[in-house]
């Protein structure tokens, strides 16, 4: 009898269940007896057991199904040290029940955060496999994690629809994308989506070289100017700050701006006298269907997964490299975030293109 659990942590994202799918289905076919144990909320469903015993039908009708069957939540890495509200050590609580549920395998799909909590796990001594998910596509070792594509849609559609509405108006559109601290999402929404400016956290922008792109194009009789700038996009200046210089200075501010997106409309509008809009689309980004693109990727790291359970070879996430799906070593992934390099092909080809990069 194999037995394993699977559980979603940290934010959702389009297509977690069709990664599920993709490891049941290849062990359901493969091997004679499986037990799957859906662990619900994240870490905190294998902390208290809260769980419940997968059929084999729970993994039909949800590829196209968005968000996770799991449930998930944030257990910040930074606290799974420090006891529980009971005194628990947490760490202790999660090896007990996959002890007492003697399962060969503990399956975690996750970002970042998730990464460090499954390799300290793994280095505890539990088989765990992993699967990259995350609309930022911020994750180490991986070129693509899923839910990258299908919020880039959703993204871009804003962007398009913003379109119609700037140029009616004659109005500075600000679109406000998710990313965490990285500009991948808001780089290829940026692009895909026709901004005349993108600002990413990785290339510091000057408030001066955006107004004057916005005055330039206004002086070619193009009265419109769309802004797709990361939430985590930050001017030369604060660049300079240190880490804690930056959240203080984030925290005087959030009372006049609610996010980056305000803050920029603020100067842009004091700078030009032109009339500036913010839209910020938010969690919208992470919900809804999964796109094709992310339904064939978690299914073939979902696949990847199982192969390795099937095989015993564990403490390794399935990854894309090239198009293909390989593997990489847990603790090779945890506590690192790919960024955007300010030299990649995509952003030559961006500035090729006449796009403001705010630098
Ligand atoms: O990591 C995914 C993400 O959507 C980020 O882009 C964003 O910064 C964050 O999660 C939002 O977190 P929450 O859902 O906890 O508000």
């Amino acid at each position: 009898m194999l037995r394993i659990a699977m559980l979603t942590s940290g934010g959702d994202c389009q297509a977690l269940n069709v990664a599920m799918r993709g490891v049941a289905k290849t062990l359901y076919k493969n091997v004679e007896e499986v037990e799957i144990y859906g662990m619900m909320d994240g870490y905190k469903g294998l902390m208290y057991k809260n769980y419940r015993l997968l059929e084999e039908k729970d993994f039909s009708g949800i590829l196209t199904q968005g968000g996770t069957i799991l449930g998930t939540s944030r257990t910040p890495f930074k606290t799974i040290e420090e006891p529980d509200a009971e005194g628990n050590n947490k760490i202790e609580l999660m090896i007990q029940t996959y002890k007492d549920l003697k399962l060969d395998c503990l399956v975690v799909l996750g970002g970042n955060g998730s990464h460090k909590t499954a390799n300290l796990l793994s280095q505890k001594g539990l088989n765990v496999i992993t699967l990259p998910k995350t609309i930022d596509n911020d994750l180490y070792g991986t070129d693509m994690s899923f839910g990258f594509q299908s919020a880039i849609d959703i993204a871009a559609n804003t962007i398009d629809c913003i379109h119609t509405t700037a140029a009616s108006h004659s109005r500075v559109f600000i679109v406000e994308l998710m990313g965490h601290k990285t500009g991948w999402l808001t780089l290829y929404a940026g692009m895909a989506g026709g901004a005349d400016i993108i600002l990413i956290p990785e290339i510091p922008y000057s408030i001066d070289v955006v107004v004057s792109a916005i005055k330039q194009r206004k002086e070619t009789g193009k009265k419109f100017t769309i802004i797709a700038v990361a939430e985590g996009a930050i001017t030369k200046e604060e660049s300079e700050l240190s880490k804690k210089e930056l959240k203080k200075l984030r925290l005087e501010e959030s009372k006049k701006y609610p996010s980056a997106a305000y803050k920029l409309g603020a100067l842009i509008s004091d700078a030009t006298g032109q009339e500036v809009r913010v839209t910020v689309p938010g969690h919208v980004q992470r919900g809804g269907q999964p796109n094709a693109y992310d339904r064939v990727l978690a299914t073939r790291l979902g696949v990847k997964g199982a192969e390795l359970i099937m095989k015993e070879n564990y403490g390794l996430m399935p990854c894309v490299r090239n198009n293909q799906i390989e593997t990489i070593s847990l603790s090779e992934v945890a506590g690192k975030t790919r960024m955007v390099e300010p030299d990649a092909d995509i952003i030559t080809q961006a500035r090729e293109i006449g796009l403001c990069l705010g630098d």
